[in-house]
């Protein structure tokens, strides 16, 4: 269900970027955004050789996100360019049905403009009106940008893996558990239709 899809958010710099689902076509973009994503080195587990290095590797997991649709995958499109994305994954067991795992990333260009708030409230309001009753995420203890983001929003930090992420020998992070619940995190503003 995504009756708010697409929608329109204004940014910062006046521009408009525009949120939908994604689509197969979209599959070489997405590869280029994660690439470069990671390439910025800020806030993700993988490097660049750990994510699909093509276009078709990219739309494999597309695809069968889009045949199994146990969550949201939506992209953000401005001057017909994607330039974010956002998923929230549901795992496929009975017990953890109620649960959402969300990830989101942002061109290294058009970061700070806005999209990353439109996307995770984008995402929080599918959330709501498919009955989940939380939403996790892991975010790097030195990532202040995503974890005020997401405390702003209604995120709470549960927890804290110490040293989770290793960068080199001798230099880690730690790695924080945020959850926002539907019946007790502040709600974020209803995002409206296109
Ligand atoms: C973290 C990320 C998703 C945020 O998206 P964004 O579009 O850059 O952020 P927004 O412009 O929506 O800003 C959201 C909030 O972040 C904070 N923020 C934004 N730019 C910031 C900066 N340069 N320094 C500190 N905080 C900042 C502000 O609290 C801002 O809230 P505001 O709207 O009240 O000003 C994005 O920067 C990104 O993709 N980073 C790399 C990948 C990553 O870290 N993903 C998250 C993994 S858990």
């Amino acid at each position: 269900m995504h009756p708010f899809l697409p929608l329109a958010a204004q940014l910062k710099d006046g521009s408009q970027a525009t949120l939908r689902m994604v689509r197969p076509a979209d599959a070489e973009a997405l590869c280029e955004l994660t690439r470069l994503v990671v390439e910025a080195g800020e806030g993700m587990a993988r490097t660049v050789s750990e994510v699909p290095q093509t276009a078709e590797e990219t739309a494999v997991g597309v695809r069968r996100w889009m045949r199994e649709r146990r969550g949201l995958f939506i992209v953000a499109e401005r001057d017909a360019r994607i330039v974010a994305q956002a998923d929230i994954r549901v795992p496929p067991l009975t017990r953890l049905a109620h649960v959402g795992h969300f990830t989101v990333s942002v061109h290294p260009a058009s970061q700070g403009l806005g999209l990353g708030r439109a996307m995770t409230q984008a995402a929080l309001q599918w959330a709501k009106e498919s009955g989940l009753e939380q939403v996790n995420l892991t975010v790097f203890a030195a990532n202040q940008r995503a974890r005020k983001l997401y405390a702003s929003l209604g995120f709470v930090e549960q927890g804290l893996r110490r040293k989770y992420i290793r960068y080199r020998e001798g230099e880690y992070d730690d790695d924080v558990l945020m959850a926002w619940e539907a019946d007790t995190s502040i709600c974020p503003p209803e995002v409206t239709p296109h």
